[in-house]
């Protein structure tokens, strides 16, 4: 039996035994079923109202996982971005009359804020292909590594052709005992949770660079839920935004969005092709 006051040996015996599981089967098996749970002992069924038109749910909407990176050069100003999203400052806080507090942009047990956030580059604008640590306070990049380090990626992800022209690689890390001096073993549980946090923002801010296309994507989306709702001030405004710099856009997305952006003027039935 592990002592309860050892904080690390349960969660270190698991994080060595969980090393990536080559079910070749079930990877090459293409799509699942997902499952769905219905528990037992149902006492009523509360239908829902439509939730109100977001600009977090459009974002959400756009998030796919992408497995096919074009092998183009990113901006500077597109990896800021990310890496401010990921786990970057925000403006401190003060409680009471306690230390300032230093935001970020996800939560964590005790603010204690166990993660460490590096990542491999490649073809990204005034920054050399190498490996990076990200620092949070000053928000800068502290390189590790000078030369491209994605073959070495390889053998470490079975996935590897999905990400090899990607343009970064983030390595979520963790200072386990940060967290775990409080939490003890549980703190290894908040770590993986505050983890999957900074993926989603990252996620989020993937699909929402400033200048890029996708932004218009993201607003057509959001035309089209407002517009369902009959907020017709609200949509007429966003449209007004958007269609200039959608006419002025050479992306190959633009045509598309032209078009959706019509189609969200129509009514729901002939959206939906029943009239
Ligand atoms: C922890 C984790 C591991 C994943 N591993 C893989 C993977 O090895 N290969 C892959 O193609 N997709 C992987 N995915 C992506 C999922 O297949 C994908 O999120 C899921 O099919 C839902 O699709 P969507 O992200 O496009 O909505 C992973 C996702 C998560 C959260």
């Amino acid at each position: 039996m592990i002592p309860l006051e050892d904080p690390t040996t349960l969660s270190l015996l698991f994080h060595l035994n969980s090393e990536p599981w080559l079910n070749d089967e079930a990877y090459k098996g293409g799509s699942v079923n997902q499952e769905l749970k219905v528990p037992d002992g149902i006492i009523a069924e509360i239908p829902l109202p439509r939730p109100s038109g977001s600009a977090l749910m459009a974002l959400l909407a756009q998030r796919h996982s992408c497995r096919d990176f074009a092998p183009v050069e990113m901006s500077l100003d597109n990896a800021s971005a990310l890496l401010a999203a990921s786990y970057g400052a925000l403006a401190p806080a003060r409680f009471g009359t306690q230390m300032p507090f230093l935001r970020r942009t996800v939560p964590s047990a005790g603010g204690l804020f166990p993660l460490e956030v590096y990542v491999f580059t490649q073809r990204v604008q005034r920054l050399e292909d190498g490996l990076y640590h990200y620092d949070v306070v000053g928000h800068s990049l502290r390189q590790l590594r000078r030369e491209n380090v994605f073959q070495t990626l390889e053998p470490m992800f079975y996935t590897y052709p999905f990400m090899k022209d990607a343009n970064l690689v983030f390595a979520i890390a963790a200072v386990f005992m940060r967290i775990q001096k409080k939490y003890g073993p549980r703190g290894y549980r908040y770590t993986l949770i505050e983890a999957g946090h900074v993926a989603q923002n990252i996620s989020l801010r993937a699909i929402e660079p400033a200048g890029d296309p996708r932004v218009l994507e993201v607003k057509v989306a959001l035309v089209d839920a407002l517009e369902g709702q009959g907020r017709a001030a609200e949509t007429r405004a966003l449209r007004e935004e958007i269609e200039g710099p959608l006419r002025a856009s050479r992306s190959p997305y633009a045509a598309d969005l032209r078009a959706r952006l019509a189609e969200a003027a129509l009514p729901p039935e002939v959206k939906l092709g029943l009239r």
